[in-house]
């Protein structure tokens, strides 16, 4: 990517999304953001994963949550994104496709950027190294913290097992995640399940 030769570029665009996330996001999710980058650096390093392309994609990663309902949908129809039926009925998984076709235009990150954006609501089976850490450090970046002592206790767990094993700790979060759209009897997008299928088959096909 022509834009990521030099770190002086790398801090430029990173300064570039910063602005516009300040703008267009909540300050709370403007922190999640900013601890999501730092999350996506520390996981790259572990994982080999490129950090400068980490930092850009972590920081960027919400940047269309924060449509409304109706903006969302005309975004997707102006835009020629596809939506299925899970994603009609529950529209605040679109952010991903949306904030990913931002990036592309607005930023011009690269197909594997753009993955990993769109990815990190469901999962996809198609996952890269990209894609799985900013899942994971989406779900467990500093500025996350439950009252909750059960939840907050998951929270110590999965921020482990995330500097252990990063298959194991997407398998984590999106097992958190299937328990709880189940308790309250909502609808499970298939690309949860398919990724959830995919990483427990890489993984017992690694151990034969
Ligand atoms: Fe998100
Ligand atoms: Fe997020």
């Amino acid at each position: 990517m022509e834009i990521l030769k030099k770190d002086s570029e790398v801090d430029d665009l990173l300064k570039k999304i910063d602005s516009d996330i300040k703008k267009e996001l909540s300050e709370k999710r403007y922190n999640h953001s900013i601890g999501v980058m730092k999350k996506a650096e520390e996981l790259a390093k572990i994982y080999g994963v490129n950090a400068n392309i980490a930092k850009l994609v972590g920081l960027a990663h919400d940047i269309g949550e924060e449509l409304s309902k109706e903006e969302k949908l005309s975004y997707c129809e102006k835009n020629g994104i596809v939506i299925d039926d899970t994603e009609r009925l529950n529209v605040g998984l679109l952010h991903g496709k949306i904030g990913a076709d931002i990036c592309k235009r607005r930023y011009g990150f690269t197909t594997e950027m753009q993955n990993a954006i769109k990815y990190h609501t469901t999962g996809n089976e198609h996952m890269d190294k990209l894609a799985k850490v900013i899942f994971v450090a989406d779900k467990i970046e500093e500025n996350r913290k439950y009252k909750d002592n059960r939840k907050a206790e998951k929270l110590e767990v999965a921020r482990k097992l995330a500097k252990e094993n990063l298959d194991m700790a997407v398998l984590f979060e999106i097992d958190e995640s299937l328990e709880y759209t189940i308790s309250k009897k909502e609808l499970i997008h298939i690309d949860s399940i398919l990724t959830r299928n995919r990483i427990i088959i890489d993984n017992k096909a690694e151990k034969k």
